[in-house]
């Protein structure tokens, strides 16, 4: 059977295709329209194939009772463009995209967003290849709204920045209490509390409130398996705060994913989870040692093959690789337009990272762990970093080019940073890679 699962009509719309248990494809629209955040799902994302069209066409929420609550916010009605025949709710669906791709039997899942319908916090417990919902909690009270409404007032887009409010966060204080803020409806946005407040105490007050109602949330669930969904399991600082839990956190957790997660819903059953790499195919094949060679030479190069990351975080498929070992950071934010406080990632071979790194770490950039090392390229202010583990099947080349950068240079890891500028969705096709490397002067391969 081929469901197509959808998420569109709202922000960050996505389509996943399932062959039974098989994930065929699955992708986030902003990379096929490059309108990043856009809320509709692209034409060239629909399958071309015949035997891909799909049985079932399932949608990640409930539009009638997200209508009577966005009118009840005083927002504009809104309904999907694509015709759907089931329907689940919203955080059904990002609990489900969880549930359904990890290898949990037994375990909670921890769903936290801005806002679907109504939930904006809910529990679930997974057992048996069914979902209940335990406990949850209605907007105006939301964690996810309040952190958009807090990186909006400090000159940032909501429901896209909230990492960068994030990264300020260790640059400041948290000195202000906002929790009486929470119950407010925050979709009018945070804009003119605290006028005179610094930027990154702001951000640091945000974080520590976020971290403190997180973790009380994750002592909520009584599982030792812990899944964590909903745009805020992004948040990789408040995620390595979590004690003695065996976590799972699909590497798409926010609306984009909510599209496998109701075409997971359909069927009910645990899906083959191999890698995040189930996105647009760029079949062109790559030499490894070609790519090392201009590591060597130029210290930065792009890489843009196989199949695209599904989520927001680039994963070696869709890249821009540098040599960690020197100052690189400003040349490679001043390529991507970036904020210069803005510090880059580690990619590390499996096997060293422990050498390099204490604390939770995972092959997806889930969690912060404390370098134990002195390339300030892929360290934050703080002394941590969002480190990605590269294992023996990651199932993408960076493998292999790792592989062949320690050979040659005795260091395991790669400063690694999405192949885009700030603002820019992430390249999906070899011609926009082209054209990429033509605009920046970096070669990709
Ligand atoms: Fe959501």
């Amino acid at each position: 059977m081929n469901i197509i699962g959808i998420s569109e009509g709202f922000h960050d719309a996505g389509l996943t295709l399932l062959q039974g248990n098989k994930i065929i494809f699955a992708s986030h629209s902003e990379r096929y329209s490059r309108i990043k955040g856009d809320k509709w799902i692209h034409p060239a994302m629909w399958p071309k194939s015949q035997r891909y069209q799909p049985d079932v066409v399932a949608y990640y929420e409930r539009p009638f009772l997200k209508n009577l609550r966005r009118w009840y916010a005083g927002q504009k009605h809104q309904k999907p463009r694509i015709k759907y025949d089931v329907n689940f709710g919203h955080h059904e669906s990002h609990a489900a995209a969880g549930f359904y791709t990890s290898t949990f039997d037994e375990c909670n899942v921890l769903v936290v967003d801005a806002i679907g319908e109504w939930d904006t916090i809910s529990i679930w417990e997974g057992k048996n290849d069914k979902l209940k919902k335990i406990k949850s909690w209605k907007y105006p009270y939301s964690l996810g709204l309040l952190y958009s409404a807090i990186t909006a007032r400090l000159g940032l887009k909501p429901n896209e920045d909230e990492y960068i409010t994030m990264g300020m966060a260790a640059y400041g204080e948290p000195r202000y209490d906002l929790e009486p803020l929470l119950m407010e409806n925050n979709h009018r946005g945070a804009r003119v509390i605290w006028k005179d407040a610094s930027e990154y105490d702001l951000a640091a007050s945000v974080q520590a409130l976020y971290e403190k109602k997180f973790l009380e949330l994750v002592d909520m669930c009584p599982h030792k398996n812990l899944i964590i969904m909903g745009g805020c399991a992004l948040n990789c600082v408040a995620n390595s705060k979590i004690k003695g839990k065996n976590i799972w956190i699909m590497p798409s957790p926010g609306d984009a994913g909510s599209s496998l997660g109701a075409a997971a819903l359909v069927r009910k059953k645990k899906l083959e989870w191999r890698n995040p790499y189930i996105g647009y195919p760029i079949l062109n094949g790559i030499h490894i040692k070609s790519v090392v060679d201009q590591l060597e030479k130029n210290r930065i190069v792009g890489i843009a093959n196989g199949k695209a990351e599904f989520g927001p975080r680039a994963l070696g498929n869709r890249s821009l690789l540098a040599d960690p070992r020197w100052d690189i950071k400003d040349t490679v934010n001043d390529i991507k337009r970036r904020q210069r406080f803005r510090p880059f990632a580690p990619a590390i071979l499996d096997e060293y990272a422990d050498d390099y790194f204490e604390g939770p770490m995972n092959e997806y950039m889930q969690f912060v762990a404390k370098a134990k090392h002195d390339h300030k390229a892929v360290t934050h202010v703080d002394g941590t970093a969002r480190v990605q583990i590269v294992k023996e099947d990651c199932g993408s080349l960076l493998r292999q080019i790792l592989e062949e950068w320690y050979d040659r240079t005795g260091c395991p890891m790669l400063l690694n940073t999405s192949l885009n500028i700030k603002g820019e969705p992430i390249v999906n096709t070899w011609e926009q890679a082209e054209e990429w490397s033509r605009k920046y002067n970096v070669p990709v391969f």
